[in-house]
């Protein structure tokens, strides 16, 4: 029967960390999966984090079963967080969170959520973006609809598009926004362009879900959670899908959160019960050290502040790169409007037989749509992909 199956294919993101490790020759360079790269090339594991797990190796006396909500220190600690001081006062009885499987863990169960509580309706989702988005939502059972947020290579927002996807929206459908380090271009909505898409998604009772992966990256985590702080304190009904793997440097431990605000502070309990029961047929119940971590570091002021300046440090030499890269002396403009741009992934504007040639020919790894991770370059190699891109871009 397994000869019927259809043809997969790597998924396009993952699969070039398995060509880019299968690829023998010496020289070569990684610009795919979006992760933190110091400059040996390491993603190294954060000073807070370590000193949280040592503590956590002391304390622990029990490897029992968490239950599905999973750990109830890190929920509680990182709706905090992610809330805010002053909207968590006002309003955190009114949203619902539960700990995840990663990022994409709270997009599949925000999919099934939607899916349980509007049948009929369908989640809007701006191209280019993550691809994995419409797969996980489709996954979920979802209609997914598909707007053009910013034409190919083009660098910058097709906002008026934006608005016109808004506008045929119908009422209950949900609307995918990237927090913040728009992934793939890199290129996030101006202030008054936020005002007008939630103008805009309220007008039509459209309801925003907001992936927050890259918090902090960008501007700081504060001015990073803004849209996810507006939509969840603004709207009626909103959904925030959080991810802890990037901000604190724990891509393997799959933890996440998933935050949602029903109509009526009645309904929160049969939210998270909802949440449960998709938890329990996907996965039972989450792991829980991911989720310790995160709660040891923000239940302790010096680990929290530690984390609060290692995430600057992080963030401060994303901007260096993007600075660099853009200096670099290339034939034509392509890495212009890198500096210009926010967090890990910056899209190129070149084709894809130009990737595909920078990957045979010269070892450089992106995927086919020239979505660069800019950390991929460390600055020993930057010289080398400025000849390269030159070189292949004729
Ligand atoms: C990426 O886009 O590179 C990251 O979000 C990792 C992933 O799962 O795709």
């Amino acid at each position: 029967m397994f000869d019927n199956l259809p043809a997969y294919t790597p998924d396009p993101i993952l699969g070039l960390i398995d060509s880019f490790r299968s690829d023998p020759r010496d020289f070569k360079i990684d610009l795919g999966v979006g992760v933190y790269k110091d400059q040996r090339g390491v993603t190294p594991i954060l000073h807070c984090v370590k000193t949280a797990e040592k503590l956590l190796l002391d304390a622990e006396t029990t490897k029992t079963y968490l239950g599905s909500g999973g750990n109830a220190d890190y929920t509680r600690l990182l709706k905090k967080l992610l809330l805010g001081d002053e909207i968590h006062e006002a309003m955190a009885p009114k949203i619902a969170t539960f700990q995840t499987l990663g990022g994409t863990g709270a997009l599949r169960l925000a999919g099934e959520l939607l899916r349980a509580a509007a049948p009929q309706s369908k989640i809007w989702i701006g191209v280019p973006g993550w691809p994995n988005h419409s797969a996980v939502f489709a996954g979920a059972g979802l209609a997914v609809e598909k707007y053009v947020h910013c034409a190919p290579k083009a660098q910058e927002i097709d906002f008026s598009e934006v608005l016109r996807a808004v506008n045929r929206a119908a009422p209950g459908d949900a609307f995918l926004i990237h927090a913040c380090c728009h992934n793939p271009t890199g290129i996030d909505f101006s202030r008054s362009q936020i005002d007008a898409l939630m103008d805009a998604l309220r007008a039509r009772n459209v309801v925003p879900v907001v992936d927050c992966a890259y918090a902090g990256f960008g501007d700081g985590f504060e001015a990073d959670t803004f849209v996810a702080r507006r939509a969840l304190s603004e709207f009626d009904e909103a959904i925030v899908c959080f991810s802890c793997s990037k901000n604190f440097g724990i891509y393997r431990e799959r933890v996440g959160l998933i935050a949602v605000k029903p109509r009526a502070v009645d309904t929160v309990k049969n939210v998270i019960l909802g949440l449960s029961a998709f938890a329990r047929c996907d996965y039972s119940q989450p792991a829980n050290h991911g989720a310790a971590i995160v709660a040891t570091v923000l239940g302790s002021p010096e680990l929290k502040a530690q984390w609060l300046d290692e995430l600057d440090e992080m963030r401060t030499a994303i901007q260096r790169k993007r600075q660099r890269l853009s200096e670099l002396r290339v034939n034509t403009p392509v890495l212009k409007a890198v500096s210009s741009q926010r967090g890990f992934f910056s899209l190129l504007p070149i084709e894809s037989e130009v990737c595909a040639r920078l990957r045979e020919e010269f070892g450089i790894y992106m995927t086919s749509d020239a979505r660069i991770n800019v950390l991929g370059v460390l600055d020993s190699q930057e010289t080398y992909l400025a000849q390269c891109l030159s070189h292949a871009l004729g």
